[in-house]
């Protein structure tokens, strides 16, 4: 028996990294799972490895800064599947590694569309179903770089705020639908977004320099109290957790997975 036994969830960007942990943490705990991701190689591979937990498992393509693809990918989920319960908002990308002074406006728009506009327009897309059915959960990926102002990622930092700030107005709105809306937020993990950090902040992106992981590693070192790196699977735990019933008076909160970066 797992805590989410007969629940359904759809997780953007849940095709590699974080995302992927997420998918796997859930199916584990007995969801089936959809995986809604504009990269549908990543997603498939994802997909065949989740059915071997027994799940029943669909990629819908969709893009997040898109209200059209998002729709859809929304109706042919529920297509596939009676009903959506859980919806974990996780597709995020990097900005530029630069002074604020000097973020370019399309990096500074790109960011804002992927990691802030895209958890509106994806709750949107399903707040509709989950009143019809009684509930449901959500939970928004952030960032520990959304708690505080970031040297040189002023857009990402902003944008990850400002998904914290959705997930209280949202969970203040939707609390009365029996609906929670909670976000995590993931201090350093390596994935394909941190290896483009290794590579930007140590202005060296060949893959020899990245695999050093001396950036990533100093971080933990220095300020990591517990000097570990979290996985995708602490995060996925904790999201198992806060879509489950043993969550069910927990909502509008940050929650953070970092190893004790920051303490609140
Ligand atoms: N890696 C870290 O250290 C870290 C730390 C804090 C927060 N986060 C956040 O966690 C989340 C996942 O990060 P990750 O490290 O796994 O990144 P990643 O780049 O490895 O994965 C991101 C996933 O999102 C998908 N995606 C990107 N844009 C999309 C769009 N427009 N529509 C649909 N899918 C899209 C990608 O195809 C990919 O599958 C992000 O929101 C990120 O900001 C990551």
């Amino acid at each position: 028996m797992g805590i989410l036994d007969g629940k359904t969830a759809l997780v953007t960007g849940g095709g590699r990294g974080i995302g992927k942990g997420i998918a796997v943490e859930l199916a584990k705990e007995g969801a089936d799972v959809i995986i809604a991701d504009i990269d549908l190689d990543n997603a498939e591979n994802t997909a065949i490895e989740l059915r071997e937990l027994g799940r029943k498992v669909t990629v819908v393509e969709m893009d997040i800064t898109q209200e059209a693809s998002v729709a859809s990918a929304v109706s042919s989920a529920l297509g596939e599947h009676n009903q959506i319960n859980i919806l974990v908002n996780n597709a995020g990308i990097m900005g530029d590694h630069v002074l604020g002074d000097e973020v370019q406006l399309k990096s500074w728009d790109k960011c804002f569309e992927v990691n802030l506009r895209g958890i509106w327009v994806v709750s949107r897309a399903i707040v509709g179903h989950f009143k019809e059915i009684g509930g449901g959960k959500i939970v928004n990926i952030a960032s520990v770089a959304g708690r505080h102002g970031s040297g040189k990622h002023a857009d990402y930092s902003a944008s990850k705020a400002g998904a914290i700030s959705v997930t209280q107005s949202l969970a203040n709105e939707l609390g009365p639908f029996n609906v929670n809306v909670n976000a995590v937020c993931p201090g350093v993990l390596w994935t394909a977004m941190w290896r483009q950090l290794e590579g930007m902040y140590s202005r060296d992106a060949s893959e020899e320099n990245v695999n050093q992981r001396k950036i990533f590693e100093g971080l933990i070192k220095d300020r990591c109290a517990l000097n570990r790196e979290q996985t995708p699977e602490d995060v996925g735990m904790l999201v198992a957790f806060l879509v489950s019933e043993r969550s069910r008076n927990i909502t509008g909160q940050a929650i953070n997975v970092d190893g004790g970066m920051f303490m609140n």
